[in-house]
Formats: C-alpha cells, sequence, structure tokens
C-alpha cells in the first residue's frame, strides 16, 4: 500500500539516524507471511503500534523525519510507523543529502563513507514502503572521496518495498544484517550495492550511469563462517557503461543472479577479483538461470560458477535471510 498523500512535505538535505533498537515503519497494515511466524519480539512490537505522520506543512505531528525519528524513545520495542508525504503528488516521498566521504566533520577529518549516508539504520525491524533514498553528491572518475551513500542499513531484518535509492558511488550501503528488497530500483556509478549484508533483492531494477567500467556490487565476506552474501533474483541489468556483476571487496565475496535479465553492458568476464588472485578459489559468484545479451556465459572468468537447480535453491527464497521468521507483508 502506498503511503498516504493528503500531506505535503519534501524532507531536503536531512540526515536521520536511528540509534536505538527502534522499529519504525513506513507504511500501513503489516500482516506476518511465511509459516513459522514472527519472531518474539516483532510480534510484541506489532501489537502495539505508534502512529505518527510527518507534514512540512504543520498539518501532520512533526514537519521533519528527524523530528519524528527523535521524538521516539532509546530502546523502544514499539512499532512506530512514519507516513510520510511527497511534497508533488506524483513523486514519491524523499530524503535526500549530498555528503561525501571527503566532506570535512567536526573533528577537521574527512567524515568517510560510513558517514556519508543520507539515511542510516541501526535499528533493527526497520521497514519502508514507497520512499526515495538520495545522495546527490556528483562522481568525478578518478577522484578520491567521492563516495556518497544515499542508505546505510546497519539493523537486521530490514525491508525495503517499491523504494528508490539514487546516488553515483557507493549508493546503498548494505552494511550488515539480514535484509529484503523487493520493486526497488537502486542507480549508480561504482559499486552501488556493497557492504557485508545478508540479503534478497527481488524484482528490482539496478541502472548503472557509469561512463567506464565499474562494479555493480562489492560483497564484502571475509571469512568462511561469516553467513553473508547478496542475492538478486529476477532483477533488470541496464544503464551506461561497462560493468562487472560484481567484485571481490572480501576474500570470500558471494553474490548469486537468478533468474535476471542483463542488458549488454555487462561485460563477458562478468566478475572480478579486485586484482587478488587467491579470491578466484574463495569467492562464491554465481548465475543461474539469466537471460539478456549480458548474460552470454562466453568469455566468464573461470571462477564464476553457472549454478545447477540444487545450488541455486538456497539464494532463490526467503529462506536466504531467515524470512519466515521476521518478514511481514506491507
Ligand atoms: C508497489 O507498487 C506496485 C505497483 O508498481 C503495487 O502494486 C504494490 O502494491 C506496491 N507495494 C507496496 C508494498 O506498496
Ligand atoms: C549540498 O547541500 C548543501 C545544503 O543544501 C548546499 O549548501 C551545498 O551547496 C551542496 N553541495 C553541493 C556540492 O552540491
Ligand atoms: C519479475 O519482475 C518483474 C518486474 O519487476 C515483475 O513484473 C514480475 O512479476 C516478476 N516475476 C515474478 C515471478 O516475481
Ligand atoms: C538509468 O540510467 C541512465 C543513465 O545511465 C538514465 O538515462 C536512465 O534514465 C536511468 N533509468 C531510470 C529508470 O532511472
Ligand atoms: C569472520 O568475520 C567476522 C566479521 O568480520 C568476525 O566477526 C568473525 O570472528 C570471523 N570469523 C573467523 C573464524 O575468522
Ligand atoms: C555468446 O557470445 C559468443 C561470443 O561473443 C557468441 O559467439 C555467441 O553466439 C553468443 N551466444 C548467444 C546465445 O548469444
Amino acid at each position: 500500500m502506498a503511503v498516504k498523500t493528503r500531506f505535503q512535505v519534501i524532507m531536503m538535505m536531512i540526515t536521520v539516524f536511528l540509534l536505538s533498537s527502534l522499529c519504525i515503519a513506513l507504511g500501513t497494515k503489516l500482516k506476518v507471511v511465511g509459516g513459522s511466524g514472527p519472531d518474539l519480539r516483532l510480534r510484541d512490537a506489532e501489537s502495539n503500534k505508534v502512529r505518527i505522520t510527518v507534514s512540512q506543512d504543520g498539518a501532520g505531528d512533526f514537519k521533519t523525519v528527524t523530528e519524528a525519528v527523535n521524538s521516539i524513545p532509546q530502546w523502544n520495542n514499539r512499532r512506530f510507523i512514519l507516513y510520510i508525504a511527497p511534497g508533488d503528488a506524483s513523486d514519491p516521498p524523499t530524503i535526500t543529502g549530498n555528503d561525501t566521504a571527503s566532506i570535512v566533520g567536526r573533528n577537521g577529518k574527512p567524515i568517510g563513507t560510513f558517514q556519508s549516508a543520507t539515511v542510516a539504520v541501526d535499528a533493527n525491524y526497520f521497514l519502508a514502503i514507497n520512499i526515495k533514498f538520495e545522495n546527490t553528491a556528483a562522481h568525478w572518475i578518478g577522484r578520491r572521496g567521492e563516495q556518497g551513500v544515499a542508505l546505510r542499513i546497519s539493523g537486521t531484518k530490514a525491508a525495503f518495498y517499491n523504494c528508490t535509492f539514487y546516488g553515483a558511488q557507493d549508493t546503498l550501503y548494505d552494511h550488515k544484517g539480514l535484509h529484503y528488497f523487493n520493486n526497488c530500483l537502486i542507480q549508480g556509478s561504482v559499486d552501488f550495492i556493497f557492504g557485508s549484508g545478508r540479503s534478497l533483492y527481488e524484482n528490482c531494477y539496478l541502472n548503472s550511469t557509469t561512463r567506464k567500467v565499474a562494479s555493480i556490487t562489492a560483497q564484502k565476506r571475509t571469512n568462511s563462517s561469516m553467513e553473508s552474501g547478496f542475492s538478486f533474483k529476477n532483477c533488470t541489468v541496464t544503464g551506461s557503461g561497462q560493468v562487472f556483476l560484481g567484485r571481490a571487496w572480501g576474500e570470500y565475496s558471494t553474490v548469486v543472479f537468478s533468474y535476471t535479465f542483463m542488458d549488454k553492458i555487462v561485460l563477458s568476464q562478468g566478475w572480478s577479483d579486485w586484482g587478488d588472485q587467491k579470491r578466484d578459489l574463495r569467492v562464491y559468484y554465481g548465475e543461474y538461470k539469466c537471460s539478456g545479451p549480458g548474460a552470454n556465459l562466453t568469455g566468464r572468468v573461470p571462477w564464476a560458477r553457472m549454478l545447477t537447480d540444487e545450488e541455486a535453491k538456497p539464494f532463490t527464497g526467503i529462506q536466504f535471510i531467515e524470512g519466515d521468521s521476521w518478514l511481514i507483508s506491507p
């Protein structure tokens, strides 16, 4: 269900930090899907919901998302639902910023990629529907410090439906935890989906804006015991430039694309070991039943995996993110 649009508000230049274990949903009715039911914390949170409206014209409970979020107590364990209305009825509500890694922070040092996020979510059970997260920083090829994160998700059990993530370098910091993305548009130039999360991206549109050669993902699984990896199912890969599907930020970097349409921008090699051949034997880069000119397997690096039905199975359902216990229908 779409976010209500009876309030006129557009959030400009704000950074929202959700620091406690608070539960935020942007949406309406929540219902559990899957067999085993939700975990207990989630069940408690859902039975005790609070609704807040954000409206810049003063018609809602708060004028900015920041104020609304600040009103939620630390260590909150109830479900808070924020309704944010768009500034323009035809657009989704947009949360925008332009910080980059090289911006100087209060301590006189560059803030770094981690702090550049327009929206940073450290809370568990975050849920966003129909929100546009944006970092408008430009990306100049070859210049350092231009990373500008639109959204960083560090909490676990987070879901995003019909959301847009716009940025250039490092758009979506899929930092850590279990995450689900459905029907989202993610756009960027370099490593625009990166981090150590364990995430399922379903029906998403990955749009490259690079002018040269770049990688879509930089997945950071650093050891074999770490449960981390990105799975893209029924997605579309398109845009400009030439792209690798992934490059190995971590030695055990794990990425699988299944049932995905790949435009001609995908390089025939498919994957990059980031110049470290040790990683060739350690990374897990798989493809399964993809289509389109970029999915032609001739020319793939020898260590790319063409998955069998059995090998693909763990990656192609919500079991990949233990979704049975926490994924609630929006
Ligand atoms: C997402 O958008 C589609 C239309 O593109 C709509 O059918 C669907 O209900 C929306 N999902 C949510 C969770 O709002
Ligand atoms: C970033 O946004 C701020 C606040 O709106 C603005 O003053 C600044 O000029 C912007 N910087 C760039 C590089 O666009
Ligand atoms: C695959 O993705 C497309 C586009 O997002 C969507 O229309 C279609 O329903 C999806 N198919 C399945 C089986 O989910
Ligand atoms: C995808 O990116 C290209 C530039 O590479 C842009 O022209 C196009 O509008 C983008 N598509 C969407 C759906 O935003
Ligand atoms: C694997 O990496 C994670 C995250 O950096 C760390 O917490 C864990 O201790 C590591 N495990 C081993 C066996 O090195
Ligand atoms: C895949 O690419 C190779 C080499 O460019 C080409 O010979 C072959 O016809 C392509 N296969 C398909 C199915 O397009």
